[in-house]
């Protein structure tokens, strides 16, 4: 039997021939970043502007199977880039519909990217992976503090915090009265950036605010954190 993980994700070969593509290309640009570039303030968007940055591969299968496990149907993803975690959310959200017998006007991923040449390569990746994955996105170009402010879905099951740290916790904050209990906030590398997360860390681990924390140890730490609120 092989050790090797295996990928959950039910798709098309060549939808996951496209993933593996774009996974490869993220992960070939990332190597070319240094670390003190990420931490740099001046010129960090320009720097930034052509990258993908893509969540981890396995960290996407996982928030793609814990989609299925509770039947997600509405996502937010705070940092969309060039929409390589977007695919896995919409496709399981699209399996989730399909599963429960509800068409694609009953489930919703809403993206969210500033960068409007990143929004638009989203938009052409998004079409090459076929319209299952495509009909269920909502993209919202510009700052996500503005475009997070109206027309969200009134319960939110998971919210995929992939954005510059800073922004975080405004995000969590935004996006909290939508929330129900049980819903999930997903936080990339809560372990590599603890220190640009302080604020967005002991907001969640304030008893007052209703969260259940947990770090999955993958690479820099994968927060987990569930909304216990609106009982
Ligand atoms: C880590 S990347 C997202 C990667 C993406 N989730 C994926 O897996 O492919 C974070 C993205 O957030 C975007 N971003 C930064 N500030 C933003 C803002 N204020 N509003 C919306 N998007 C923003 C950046 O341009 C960048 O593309």
């Amino acid at each position: 039997m092989s050790v090797r993980s295996p990928n959950p994700v039910i798709a098309s070969p060549r939808v996951l021939d496209l993933l593996d593509h774009l996974h490869g290309l993220s992960t070939f640009q990332e190597a070319q970043i240094t670390s003190e570039s990420y931490r740099q303030k001046d010129g960090f968007d320009d720097l930034m502007r052509d990258k993908f940055i893509a969540l981890d591969q396995d960290k996407c299968w996982f928030v793609y199977q814990l989609l299925l496990s509770n039947r997600s149907r509405y996502v937010v993803e705070a940092g969309t880039s060039f929409g390589v975690s977007t695919i896995y959310l919409s496709l399981a959200v699209s399996q989730n519909l399909k599963s429960l017998g509800l068409d694609a006007s009953q489930g919703k991923i809403i993206a969210t990217e500033n960068e409007a040449t990143k929004a638009i390569r989203a938009k052409e990746w998004w079409n090459q992976a076929g319209k299952d994955v495509e009909e269920l996105i909502d993209l919202r170009q510009g700052d996500l503090r503005e475009t997070l402010k109206t027309h969200l879905p009134e319960k939110i099951d998971l919210l995929l915090l992939d954005i510059w740290c800073p922004l975080a916790l405004p995000t969590l904050q935004l996006v909290q009265p939508n929330l129900h209990s049980g819903s999930v906030v997903i936080i990339d590398n809560i372990v590599g950036s603890a220190d640009r997360y302080k604020d967005l860390i002991e907001y969640l681990r304030d008893g007052k605010n209703d969260f259940r924390n947990l770090t999955i140890p993958y690479n820099k730490g994968l927060g987990m954190s569930v909304y216990m609120g609106k009982r």
